[in-house]
């Protein structure tokens, strides 16, 4: 075993069951000390778990459970403590398991026996509950807030431009011409799902376990709709069983987050294609890329290279999750201890990656030239010429045939469609005429997708505009 891995070889029992040790013979083994606790890690909760305490503290007062006095020695004692942590003057101990266990016991020693008495009407079980709710309810404003944030530098380029003409696809093949502000407000619409799921996600989770107790609640007379009030939430859960079990709310996020990083991973993938040399569609920033350490020449996307990858593991989490949590019984187990990383990691890397996006796509300059070219070749405007001769009382799937002769013959000298001559295409169909050459421009084939959804330059600014017009409204 490595030299850094906790083993109980040979080591001095501690005890840390002051807690519970009236039951106990012996003290908890050294190594199963530091197996089962989650302190390291679960830390990062405190300000929600102070939180809670002086909503519970709160309400055991107003019940007449708690002295008024008592219970303001008791928040009194939790804010100082919060003080302390995020001062950094704050000694956690791993002998006292959890967050939860680290900040009671810091109470005691700060107010005296009087902290012991916050604990009442309450168990670790819907106090964790409590916690990681509020926690993540928090995370999810950031992040909804980097999402917007991201929309937005999307939405201005968009506008911005609007115009521009790129070749859209499918398979990857060039398939018709698009504007380069359309292809953008396509991500734009996917982040726009990805925002109200998140909402709907925040919206369910958003009730209070607390009072719940270990599983069966409390014979105190709790006032849950009180605490349930004082947190934000929406109302109290309605079965405690479920309260202190449920953590389904953190799948569910683990979804959404894996359903973003999806998101970026396709956004991710195109900007490493389009700025290779053989797409050379945009221009990242110096300051958004990495340099080789061998190769003079590279200017490597390092940023959407990293987002894509990071999908791997929001992705892990969720099923990381989803796998804890089958089949498991009725009510609290240990195994939910084990939520909390995978849950932490998918905010952090869902939260870095949005900002990392949000900083970086506002500096995206497309290089226009070089899309129009890219749009010219590869006969992008056949598709145009097929609906001009339809247009001219062909049936779809003869227009289909003729055009594909005419593509034929182009690929066999080496020339665009609209390189030909009216003879030539009129050899095609006698139904061609001179006014075909408006259809077989890049600009005709755009601008005549002039419909709501569609990629004309006017359809990209009025939708750039409804979507900032949804922004706005969320600031409301
Ligand atoms: N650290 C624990 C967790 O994260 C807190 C709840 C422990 N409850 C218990 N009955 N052991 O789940």
């Amino acid at each position: 075993m490595s030299a850094d891995k906790p083993s109980n070889n040979g080591e001095q029992k501690t005890t840390r069951n002051s807690l519970w040790g009236g039951r106990f013979q012996e003290p908890t083994d050294a190594f199963v000390e530091r197996f089962t606790a989650s302190v390291n890690f679960d830390q990062r909760l405190y300000r929600h778990d102070i939180q809670g305490s002086i909503a519970h503290a709160t309400m055991l007062s107003a019940v007449g459970v708690l002295k008024a006095s008592e219970a303001e020695q008791i928040i009194a004692g939790l804010e100082a403590i919060s003080d302390d942590i995020t001062a950094g003057n704050f000694d956690w101990s791993v002998a006292r398991e959890d967050v939860h266990m680290n900040i009671e016991a810091a109470l005691t020693e700060k107010i005296g026996s009087v902290g012991k008495k916050l604990h009442t009407g309450r168990s670790r079980n819907d106090q964790v509950a409590t916690d990681i709710r509020l926690y993540l309810r928090d995370a999810i404003d950031a992040i909804l807030q980097q999402l917007s944030r991201l929309q937005t530098g999307l939405i201005d380029l968009a506008d911005q431009h609007a115009e521009v003409i790129m070749p859209g696809f499918t398979h990857l093949q060039t398939a018709q011409p698009v504007t380069f502000g359309h292809h953008l407000l396509a991500w734009n619409e996917m982040l726009a799902r990805d925002y109200t799921r998140l909402l709907d996600c925040q919206e369910r989770m958003n009730q209070s376990p607390l009072g719940a107790a270990a599983l069966a609640g409390t014979s105190y007379p709790i006032d849950r709709a009180l605490t349930a009030a004082a947190l934000g939430f929406s109302q109290p859960t309605e079965n405690s069983l479920d309260s202190v079990s449920d953590r389904d709310f953190a799948i569910e996020f683990a979804s959404c987050a894996s359903m973003i990083m999806m998101h970026l991973s396709r956004f991710s993938e195109e900007l490493v294609l389009w700025t290779s040399s053989q797409f050379d569609f945009i221009d990242l920033p110096d300051r958004f890329c990495t340099g080789s350490s061998i190769m003079p020449q590279k200017k490597n996307p390092d940023v959407p290279e990293l987002v894509r990858g990071k999908m791997g593991r929001v992705q892990g989490h969720l099923v990381n999750l989803l796998t804890l949590m089958k089949s498991q019984p009725l009510a609290y187990n240990k195994d939910n201890q084990e939520d909390k990383e995978p849950l932490f990691d998918s905010i952090d890397t869902v939260l870095d990656c949005l900002t990392a996006y949000a900083d970086m796509v506002p500096a995206i300059t497309p290089k226009a030239d070089n899309m129009r070219a890219a749009a010219g070749q590869g006969f992008s405007t056949a598709t145009d010429l097929a609906d001009y001769l339809v247009r001219q009382g062909v049936a779809f799937r003869d227009s289909h045939e003729i055009v594909g002769n005419a593509v034929a013959q182009c690929i066999a000298q080496q020339c665009d469609l609209s390189d030909l001559s009216l003879a030539d295409l009129q050899a095609f169909s006698p139904l061609i005429n001179d006014d075909v050459f408006a259809v077989l421009t890049l600009e005709g084939s755009v601008a005549s997708r002039d419909h709501f959804g569609g990629t004309a330059p006017s359809q990209v600014k009025q939708a750039a505009a409804r979507a900032k017009q949804l922004i706005a409204a969320r600031q409301q």
